[in-house]
């Protein structure tokens, strides 16, 4: 008989969960404005809200954050790090930042100007923050086929060479960058193949243009080329980093999802100019070059992190918890952004709630019933998300309603994800009868899915 699959790692520490009853978390919910982000994590009982620096690190990783070097220049875990970065991704300058936005807020600062446009493949909400909060703008050239959720495609997450080209063509003294998110978040952490990553190369070379790759997940996307993409079978997860990297420029890393750290994040670039344009903004929002926001001990934690991140045995248990649930969620029916991504899988809230209004919030109203049916926490992907558009202020509805569980790195056992598989069928048994969504009553003028207060229609 063939031995079935387990994890490659076994659990040295725990941490209590606390239960609730429906009525607790109906009073909660209320309470919360019917905003997940603005419940306490004591009122929930499994937080798939997101998958960033929830966690847990190994062993190896305490171990280095008791020899951080906490000096102000010049760290040896500064060093670490930069090792890993060479090792492990081939840049050769690079800079602490304290996470993901703050490299992109420091790398746009040097590229990004009013009236810039910056294509990419479904830019995550903070990049898109970052470049409409200068005045420019976020286009949008993912493939087609990743708007249609019951659709097979192993790289749904690519952009579309053709969309691309034909942008530049029209606009390329606007652009000052193309970047690309591995794997794409938004599509419903969908990776980008290598074929993909080469072609956009190709395309960036031929208009002069820089390209950057929102990395968060690389290792992730380095997991699917591998079993997914001819050629790539025999290679190691790190040689496959490599060469992904090999046709960026440069790279803003979240390192709270694949460098497997409670907070952290870097810019890592081949170019000294711009290393040296990107310090000035690096101090003045972050810290000196040599901790940029981060202490010594996390440095230390990141540079074991990445390497721990890209071993196989590590990503085939971390990916194949997500296809578990995908598959249970299949078995009930239940429509969710297929095949399942990287980190999270990603319910198809048009598909469950077609009879609320879109202005009533669907995604986000199926999340509230899924709090209030089981205490699980996930967290919009569509309208809120989407945010109005800067110029007209109208909503703005994607073509994706999705609501995110996002799975956090080592930490639920599959036992979990049946309770999660479980109470998404409850809540989608009763699906019909739930018509009335929600509406907002006051909200941020940007990123206003973090803060929005809403009450039920
Ligand atoms: N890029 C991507 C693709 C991301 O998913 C995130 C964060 C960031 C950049 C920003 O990084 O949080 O370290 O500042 N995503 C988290 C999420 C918040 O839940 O998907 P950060």
């Amino acid at each position: 008989m063939e031995l079935p699959f387990a994890e490659s790692f076994k659990i040295k520490m725990v941490e209590p969960l606390k239960r609730s009853t429906r009525e607790e978390r109906e009073k909660w919910i209320k309470e919360a404005k019917y905003n997940l982000f603005n419940l306490r994590s004591d009122q929930v009982f499994i937080d798939l809200l997101t998958d960033s620096g929830t966690g847990a690190m190994s062993d190896r990783q305490w171990g280095a954050i008791m020899t951080g070097d906490e000096s102000y220049a010049g760290a040896s875990s500064y060093f670490n790090m930069k090792n890993a970065i060479k090792n492990i991704l081939g840049f050769d300058y690079f800079m602490p930042t304290h996470q993901g936005r703050a490299a992109e807020n420091v790398l746009f600062s040097v590229l990004v100007k009013e009236g810039d446009f910056v294509p990419g493949n479904s830019h995550f909400d903070t990049t898109k923050g970052h470049i409409e909060f200068r005045k420019a703008h976020a286009v949008d050239c993912t493939i087609d086929e990743a708007a249609d959720t019951e659709l097979y495609h192993p790289f749904k997450g690519n952009v579309d060479p053709v969309k691309l080209d034909n942008f530049l063509k029209d606009h390329k003294d606007k652009v000052p960058f193309v970047i690309v998110t591995i794997t794409n978040n938004t599509a419903g952490g969908q990776p980008v193949s290598m074929a993909n990553l080469k072609k956009v190369r190709e395309i960036c070379s031929k208009y002069g243009k820089i390209l950057v790759f929102d990395s968060a997940r690389f290792a992730e996307n380095a997991y699917f080329i591998k079993v997914r993409e001819e050629g790539y079978a025999n290679k190691t997860i790190k040689e496959i980093v490599k060469e992904m990297m090999s046709y960026a420029d440069a790279m803003t890393m979240s390192s709270k999802k694949d460098a497997i750290v409670n907070m952290g994040g870097f810019i890592a670039m081949r170019s000294y100019e711009l290393w040296r344009e990107c310090s000035t903004f690096n101090i003045m929002f972050e810290g000196f070059v040599t901790y940029g926001g981060m202490s010594g001990r996390d440095m230390n934690a990141l540079a074991v992190g990445l390497d721990e991140g890209t071993e196989f045995d590590y990503l085939e248990t971390r990916i194949k918890q997500v296809e578990y649930l995908g598959n249970r969620l299949k078995e009930f029916g239940i429509p969710f952004q297929y095949p399942a991504g990287g980190h999270a899988i990603f319910i198809d809230a048009n598909k469950v709630l077609p009879n609320i209004p879109k202005e009533e919030l669907r995604a986000q109203t199926l999340a509230v019933e899924l709090y209030v049916e089981a205490g699980i926490r996930g967290v919009e992907i569509g309208t809120l998300l989407a945010d109005r558009d800067p110029d007209t202020h109208e909503n703005r509805y994607p073509k994706l309603e999705l609501l995110r569980l996002a799975i956090p790195r080592r930490v639920y056992t599959n036992n979990h994800m049946d309770v999660v598989a479980v109470a998404l069928k409850n809540v989608f048994d009763r699906r019909t009868q739930i018509t009335k969504g929600l509406k907002i009553v006051w909200e941020a003028p940007i990123m206003r899915h973090f803060t929005v207060e809403m009450e039920r229609a």
